[in-house]
């Protein structure tokens, strides 16, 4: 782990917010593709977006009791919108007419979380749906436009143009905001597509090697995600709405350096109406399930067109806050568990390599016993992380128990409460010599 990236590997925990004028008609952050909207309608978007009761204050503090330690925020999405006061279009929310009006909402963002003492990072989309230059693609809202219609426009587009007016907006975010942790670009779909599609687009049409080429001068420091397209991508992984089941690990044995992108329900950006909304104690295991892989969660929330977490995104940022308060020790800093760790039944292992302390999550609460194989060992002591009271525990080579005679040999047992902790996911610290 290189020192760019040891704050990325030691937090763990971030906050994804998807926020644009997607949030007016409230579903899905795609509408303008889903629904193959042109400028013109969607425009009634850009005239009323007001989001009267943005405050980033109130994210930063829900962000930082929530036990987060980095935040992303779109500063453009797909459908070309821009957060902040950009040189380069018209097309952005200081120039709209309600709350936003004048304001640089990305600066007031990026004060606010830095304030908290979280590093911030920006996603900006590659994709531009809005752009004059961006041309009409399989994913492009026109995309079911006559082909001679959509050939037409795009031979008046430029997409060198395009690639150079991002690099313009990259030198702004990059020079006018402060020190950024993070560059999270979205996303890259090259080739012909099927059968009488459009293309898509990847790195050529980006110039890719050019934009990296252009963060690593002006913030060398940064971390850049792996979507644009180039081989042995970016510094970091970027699994969506799935989880590893096994560590990806290098050669060296380490874990490569990956970040669960996961939202609490169906959307990025705010969907009143969309009902996946996973439970607090599911959110509290993905963040469990995604460290003990060795990997970081980003959680996203989308905030409404006014500018709020709604309440079903504040009662699981609330779980979050209340399971971090007591186990916090098992995810900062913490990792999967060193090669050859067999997880017990119904368990996910984190593992600090500095302090050497095992924590088991179980998931499961079983029946009293709790048997992690080829551990009887090296325990030397065992605690309930929540409130620090003693779990007995003991090698099942070393008992006369009919029960353990079945275990394989130098497992270790442990004795657990019959009545399970009130608490989303509980945790036993192992400390192992
Ligand atoms: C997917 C979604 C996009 C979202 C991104 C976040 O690409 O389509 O809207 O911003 O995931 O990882």
């Amino acid at each position: 782990m290189d020192t760019r990236t040891a704050w990325f590997a030691e937090a763990r925990f971030g906050m994804f917010i998807h926020w644009g004028l997607y949030a007016l008609p409230a579903r899905h952050e795609w509408v303008k593709h889903n629904e193959c909207i042109a400028d013109e309608a969607y425009d009634r978007y850009f005239d009323r977006f007001d989001p009267d009761l943005y405050d980033p204050r109130e994210w930063a503090r829900a962000a930082k009791a929530a036990g987060m330690k980095y935040a992303v925020l779109t500063a453009k999405h797909h459908e070309g919108f821009c957060l902040w006061d950009s040189a380069f279009t018209d097309y952005k929310a200081p120039a709209t007419h309600g709350a936003a009006a004048g304001r640089d909402l990305l600066r007031e963002f990026v004060d606010a979380f830095r304030a908290e003492g979280l590093r911030v990072g920006f996603y900006y989309s590659l994709l531009d749906w809005h752009h004059p230059d961006f041309t009409i693609d399989r994913l492009h809202p026109l995309r079911n436009l006559p082909r001679g219609e959509i050939d037409r426009l795009n031979a008046g587009r430029d997409m060198k143009r395009y690639a150079k007016y991002m690099r313009d907006q990259v030198t702004e975010l990059l020079t006018n905001y402060g020190r950024i942790d993070i560059m999270w670009f979205d996303f890259s779909y090259p080739g012909p597509g099927k059968p009488g599609e459009l293309p898509g687009k990847g790195r050529d049409d980006w110039e890719s090697e050019k934009l990296v080429e252009l963060v690593r001068s002006l913030q060398p420091h940064v971390l850049v995600d792996n979507r644009l397209d180039l081989p042995g991508g970016g510094d970091f992984l970027t699994p969506e709405q799935w989880q590893y089941e096994f560590p990806e690990r290098l050669a060296d044995g380490s874990v490569a350096l990956w970040e669960g992108c996961q939202t609490f329900s169906g959307s990025w950006g705010y969907h009143r109406d969309e009902a996946s909304w996973k439970s607090g104690k599911q959110c509290v295991e993905m963040l469990v399930h995604h460290v003990s892989r060795g990997g970081n969660l980003i959680m996203n929330v989308g905030p409404t067109a006014r500018g709020r977490f709604d309440s079903r995104a504040k009662e699981r940022l609330a779980a979050f806050a209340e399971w971090m308060d007591l186990h916090s020790r098992s995810i900062y800093g913490c990792t999967a568990a060193p090669a050859g760790f067999v997880e017990g039944t119904g368990t996910r292992y984190t593992w600090n390599p500095k302090t050497k302390r095992l924590y088991v999550h179980v998931f499961d609460w079983p029946l009293v016993h709790l048997a992690l194989p080829g551990l009887g060992r090296r325990a030397k002591y065992a605690q309930l992380l929540g409130d620090g009271s003693e779990i007995v525990i003991w090698n099942s080579s070393e008992s006369s128990s009919p029960r353990d005679k079945h275990c394989p040999p130098d497992t270790l047992m442990m004795a657990l409460p019959v009545r399970r902790p009130d608490v989303a996911v509980p945790v036993v610290e192992v400390f192992l010599d």
